[in-house]
């Protein structure tokens, strides 16, 4: 596989709709082991709930599923949404069956029983075409493109706000916790618009000591200052018509934020020890995982810059509330470090899945890279199992101790807070508690 293609695959949404629990888990492994991002469901009602809520790239349906045909599905699919390709797979290869499938829309079509090749090299084929396209439409680049991993409603909202941050000059606040993705948002704004061949100049406010950010940010003139023997440009010229993204930016001291006030609103800048305003084109992107209103009331930041900097306001949620993105996020890692370091890509147990669902991810995205990057480096085996994680990574749920209740209320409050502790999910929490989503229900009741 070429290397273009195989950073394509890494993105690559994939739905597989089968009611055949082995049929969709053989289907997913392989898709997985390859770096697709690849979610599964039994029957064609849930596929339409998913496809609604999440995006998909790739739709891989059996044909024959009890109540409502595959066909049905792409039926839909071909009236509803473009850009979604479909493969129709089926148990029984009949003529009729494939004249049909391709008849309601589903260009591609494998017949069962199909080799792990067959599979792939089919699935390939399209990822190519899909790329092709896109770069052919001179696509405009969303989240996705940049290696940002989210199918969650939150994140969909994230990339929509990427989009229209990049056709725009427009100032753009991020926030978010640690490790969310906040730099990464930032530069994929950068490439997504037309300033990206101009400099993305990434500058930490909390990294440069005070006495000198003045003179890095808006440059010198010769004499200055002691030690300032030649005149020097700062980081707004050097992003001059591309993007300065100031990180930290909750951290800047209140002389520093009445310099970049007037530099946004002038679009100007002085150069230390000049008085001459130069004109800049520098678009500014901020970020901070501090609350800036906060900051407001105690008076560390200017509200008058707060206002001049949110002009966009994109907010990232933590990683505990992006639902099946954290499984997306493992499989892309999973990958992606397998690849770099020669490996072949482990799988991980169920019990060690569980453990990584059910964990509260205070480093958010971040930690989960690192983390899995140690993994694939130690993973001896083929598997990475529950011994293999840290001791650190425990479930979030915290039990207090009451010696007076009866076992059914000790276990109705276990059970809400391990529901609490995935955001209500009860998929999620059937697995932690290693019942069915059936006996999870009745016990709910
Ligand atoms: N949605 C995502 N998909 C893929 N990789 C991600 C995603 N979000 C974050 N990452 C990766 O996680 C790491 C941390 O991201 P980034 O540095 O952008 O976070 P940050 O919010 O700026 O963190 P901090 O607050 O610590 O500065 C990076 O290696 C980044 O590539
Ligand atoms: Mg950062």
């Amino acid at each position: 596989m070429d290397k273009e293609t195989h950073i394509q695959s890494e993105l690559f949404r994939i739905l597989v709709v089968d009611d055949s629990a082995d049929a969709r888990e053989v289907i997913q492994t392989h898709l997985e082991d390859e770096g697709y991002a690849v979610r599964t469901c039994s029957c064609v009602e849930e596929a339409l709930q998913l496809i609604t809520s999440s995006v998909f790239d790739l739709i891989i349906t059996d044909l024959r599923m009890p109540r409502v045909s595959g066909l049905e599905l792409v039926q839909y699919v071909r009236n509803n949404l473009k850009d979604v390709e479909i493969m129709m797979i089926t148990g029984h290869p009949s003529i009729e069956g494939a004249v049909e499938a391709i008849k309601t829309g589903a260009e591609h079509y494998l017949a069962k029983p199909f080799t792990e090749r067959e599979l792939l090299e089919a699935v390939r084929s399209i990822v190519e075409k899909m790329t092709r396209q896109r770069l052919a439409h001179g696509e405009s680049l969303s989240g996705q493109s940049y290696g940002i991993i989210g199918a969650s409603a939150s994140m969909q909202q994230v990339f929509k706000l990427i989009g229209k941050a990049g056709d725009t000059s427009a100032t753009v606040n991020i926030s978010g916790e640690s490790g969310t993705g906040k730099e990464l948002v930032a530069r994929s704004i950068h490439y997504a618009g037309k300033r990206r061949s101009a400099p993305f100049v990434p500058v930490n406010c909390t990294a440069i000591p005070e006495n000198l950010i003045e003179s890095e940010l808006f440059g010198h003139v010769k004499g200055a200052f002691t030690g300032a023997g030649t005149a020097r440009s700062g980081f707004f010229a050097i992003a001059d018509g591309g993007t300065l993204f100031l990180d930290e930016i909750g951290d800047a001291s209140l002389a520093l934020q009445a310099k970049l006030l007037r530099a946004i609103q002038e679009k100007t800048i002085y150069k230390v020890g000049s008085s001459s305003a130069v004109q800049i084109d520098t678009r500014m992107i901020c970020a901070t995982n501090k609350n800036l209103v906060q900051l407001i009331d105690k008076g560390l930041f200017r509200e008058d810059l707060y206002y001049r900097i949110n002009v966009i306001d994109i907010s990232l949620p933590p990683l505990r509330e992006r639902g099946d993105d954290l499984l997306l996020l493992i499989n892309h890692f999973r990958a992606k470090f397998a690849k770099d370091l020669g490996h072949p890509v482990p799988s991980f147990s169920d019990e060690a899945l569980q453990h990584l669902m059910a964990y509260h991810w205070p480093g958010n995205v971040r930690e989960l890279e690192n983390l899995v990057q140690k993994l694939v480096l130690m993973c001896e085996g083929e598997t990475i199992d529950l011994m293999d994680l840290p001791s650190t990574l425990k479930p979030t749920v915290s039990i207090t101790k009451r010696l007076d209740r009866s076992l059914a209320e000790y276990e109705a409050e276990y059970i809400r807070e391990v529901l609490a502790s995935v955001q209500g999910n009860k998929t999620r929490a059937a697995a932690i508690l290693k019942i069915d989503r059936k006996t999870l229900r009745e016990k709910l009741r």
